[in-house]
C-alpha cells in the first residue's frame, strides 16, 4: 500500500473517489475545487443529497456506483463527518474506521480521499492524515501462524490471499493549496503507515502462542530486526551472563521453566548530533507465559497469559517504528527481560528470598507477582548502565488495573508528574489514553517484609499502586514512568487478539522528545 498527498487539481482518475460532507455544511464546503464539484453534480452525487439519502451524519457511509461506461471514476463513497464544530479526534477516528472498513471491502486498487480541504476547529490536519494511513495499515493485519512457525524473518508479515482485503494499492489524499505542503502531508501519511506496521508487529508477537513465542524466539526476533535495520543494534544476554551480573531476582522467575530466560537490548542510533547524548529507555515485560508459578493461577482463561509479553511486544513494535521512519532524533534503547513463569521442582517457592541487581533483597510471597521482579532488575541495570534522560516501563502488570480502569485506559505511575502529564496528553491526542495513579509513601509501606528489604506483594488493596511502588524502589534518580497495560493490551471474547497498544502512545511521545 502506498500513501500520497495530491493537490485537488491533480486528480485524474481512481477506482473510488471518497468525498466527505459535514451534516451542517453544504457539499461545496469540502469540495472546493470547481471541476470536482461539477463532476459530482454530473454524476448524481448532489441528487443523492437533495433526496436525503445522504445527510452527512457522523460516520455515515453511502456508496454510489456509476454504471455508464464512459466514466473515469466508477465509484463515489460519501462519508459523513457529522457537525462541523463537533469534529474532534475521537469522532474523526469513527469516521476513519467506517472509511477504511468500507474501502477495504471493495474490489478497488486506487482510491482518492477528499477529506482535507478545510480545517475543522478541534482537530489538526497532520493528525488527520496520520490516523487515516495508520488505520489502513492496521486493518490489514491478519494473524498467520504458518509464517510464524516456519520462519522467524516474518516481516513484513505475509498477507492472506483474500481478495476482499488485499486489492488496495494506492491511497491518495487531496490537500488544499493553502495548507500543508505536499512534503508535510506525505510525512504525516508515512508516520501513520509506519505506526501501523509497529502496531501490527506488536499484535503479531502478542497473538503468537507461547509454545512458539518463547524468550528465545523474542531474542531471535530482535536479532533479525537488528539485521534488517542499520540504525538498530541488538545485544542478548543469556542466564549465565545474567547470573554474573547479579540479576537473581529476574532469574528467580524463570527457574521453573525449561525455556532459558533472555535479556534483550535493542539500541536505536539516530543520524544526528544527539546520537551520543543520554538515551531514553523503554523496558517491556516479556513473560511469554504466566502460569503464576507455584502460586498457580486458576485454569479458566489461562490461555490469555500468552499475552503477558505484550509490554515487550510494544517495545519491539516501537523499535520497528523508529527504525522504519528514522525521524526520532534521540538515542533510544529498548530493553526486554524475557522469561516464562512455570511451576516445577526447581521453581521459586513462596517465601524464597533473592538479592536484586541493586543489592536490595526481596521476599517472594507470591510467585504470580513476577512481572515486577523481572522489571526491577531491568530498571536498575538500565539506569546504572546507560544513565538515561528518561525511562518508561510497559507491562501487563496487575489484574487490579483492569478493575480500576477497565479496558479503555492504561495506568501511568511516575516519580515525575511532568512526565506523567506528558504521557497523558500524548495518549489523549493519539487515542491511546492513560490515567495517572498516585505512588504515595503510605502505599509503599504495604510492601513491608520481616525477612527481606521488601515483599513482592502488598495485599489486595491498591494492587496496581503497590506494584508501582515496588518498581519505584529500583529507580534511583531518573525520571521514570510505569505503564500498566493489563486492561488494554488485548481484547477478549470473540474479538480475542492483541491490540498493539501502547505503541501509538510510545511512538508519538518519543517523537515529541525531538523538541527537548
Ligand atoms: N500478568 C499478571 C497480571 C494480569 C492478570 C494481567 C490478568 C492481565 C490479566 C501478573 O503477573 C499477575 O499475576 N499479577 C497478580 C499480582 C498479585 C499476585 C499481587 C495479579 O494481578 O493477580
Ligand atoms: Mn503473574
Ligand atoms: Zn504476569
Amino acid at each position: 500500500m502506498q500513501f500520497k498527498s495530491i493537490k485537488t487539481t491533480d486528480l485524474t482518475s481512481c477506482d473510488c473517489l471518497c468525498i466527505a460532507m459535514y451534516s451542517d455544511q453544504p457539499l461545496s464546503y469540502l469540495v472546493t475545487d470547481k471541476t470536482m464539484y461539477d463532476m459530482l453534480v454530473d454524476k448524481g452525487v448532489r441528487k443523492i443529497i437533495e433526496q436525503g439519502d445522504f445527510t452527512g451524519d457522523l460516520a455515515q457511509a453511502h456508496l454510489h456506483t456509476i454504471t455508464d461506461d464512459g466514466s473515469q471514476i466508477k465509484r463515489f463513497l460519501l462519508i459523513g463527518l457529522g457537525k462541523f464544530k463537533k469534529l474532534d479526534a475521537k469522532n474523526y477516528d469513527k469516521i476513519v474506521d467506517t472509511t477504511v472498513n468500507t474501502l477495504s471491502s471493495l474490489s478497488v486498487e486506487n482510491i482518492c480521499i477528499n477529506f482535507f480541504s478545510q480545517l475543522a476547529p478541534n482537530i489538526e490536519m497532520p493528525f488527520m492524515l496520520q490516523q487515516m494511513a495508520f488505520k489502513f495499515v492496521r486493518h490489514r493485519y491478519q494473524f498467520n501462524e504458518q509464517v510464524a512457525t516456519q520462519n522467524i524473518d516474518c516481516y513484513p508479515p505475509k498477507e492472506k490471499k483474500d481478495k476482499s482485503n488485499n486489492t488496495l494499492q494506492t491511497i491518495k489524499c487531496t490537500i488544499p493549496d493553502n495548507g500543508l505542503t505536499n512534503q508535510q502531508a506525505d510525512q504525516a501519511l508515512t508516520l501513520g503507515a509506519k505506526l501501523g506496521e509497529g502496531v501490527n508487529t506488536a499484535r503479531f508477537l502478542g497473538d503468537l502462542p507461547a509454545n512458539i513465542c518463547t524468550p528465545t524466539y523474542l531474542a531471535d526476533y530482535a536479532q533479525t530486526m537488528g539485521k534488517q535495520y542499520d540504525s538498530l543494534q541488538v545485544r542478548i544476554k543469556d542466564e549465565e551472563a545474567l547470573a554474573k551480573l547479579g540479576m537473581e531476582v529476574f532469574l528467580s522467575v524463570g527457574r521453573g521453566s525449561i525455556e532459558e530466560s533472555k535479556f534483550i537490548e535493542i539500541e536505536y542510533t539516530p543520524k544526528t548530533k544527539k546520537a551520543k547524548d543520554a538515551p531514553i529507555i523503554l523496558v517491556g515485560k516479556g513473560v511469554t507465559f504466566d502460569t503464576g508459578g507455584i502460586s498457580l493461577k486458576p485454569s479458566a482463561g489461562m490461555d490469555e497469559m500468552k499475552y503477558d509479553m505484550c509490554g515487550a511486544a510494544s517495545v519491539m513494535g516501537t523499535m520497528r517504528f523508529l527504525a522504519e521512519t528514522n525521524v526520532c532524533q534521540n538515542r533510544i534503547i529498548g530493553i526486554i527481560p524475557a522469561t516464562e513463569n512455570m511451576p516445577s521442582d526447581c521453581a521459586t517457592k513462596p517465601g524464597d528470598v533473592f538479592k536484586s541487581y541493586s543489592g536490595q533483597t526481596v521476599e517472594v510471597l507470591n510467585t504470580d507477582a513476577e512481572g515486577r521482579l523481572i522489571l526491577a532488575d531491568s530498571l536498575s541495570y538500565a539506569e546504572e548502565t546507560y544513565q538515561p534522560r528518561k525511562m518508561i516501563n510497559i507491562a501487563t502488570l496487575t489484574g487490579a488495573c483492569i478493575i480500576a480502569l477497565g479496558n479503555h485506559r492504561s495506568a501511568v505511575m511516575s516519580n515525575d508528574d511532568e512526565l506523567a502529564n506528558e504521557l497523558m496528553n500524548v495518549g489523549q491526542s493519539v487515542l491511546d489514553p492513560c490515567w495517572q495513579l498516585p505512588l504515595d509513601d503510605e502505599y509503599d509501606e504495604l510492601l513491608h517484609s520481616n525477612f527481606a528489604d521488601m515483599a513482592n506483594i502488598g495485599g489486595r488493596a491498591a494492587g496496581s499502586i503497590t506494584a508501582g511502588c515496588f518498581l519505584k524502589r529500583f529507580v534511583k534518580n531518573t525520571k521514570w514512568a510505569h505503564l500498566d497495560i493489563a486492561g488494554v493490551a488485548w481484547l477478549e471474547g470473540k474479538k480475542k487478539g492483541a491490540t498493539g497498544r501502547p505503541v501509538p502512545l510510545l511512538a508519538n511521545w518519543l517523537l515529541k522528545q525531538n523538541k527537548s
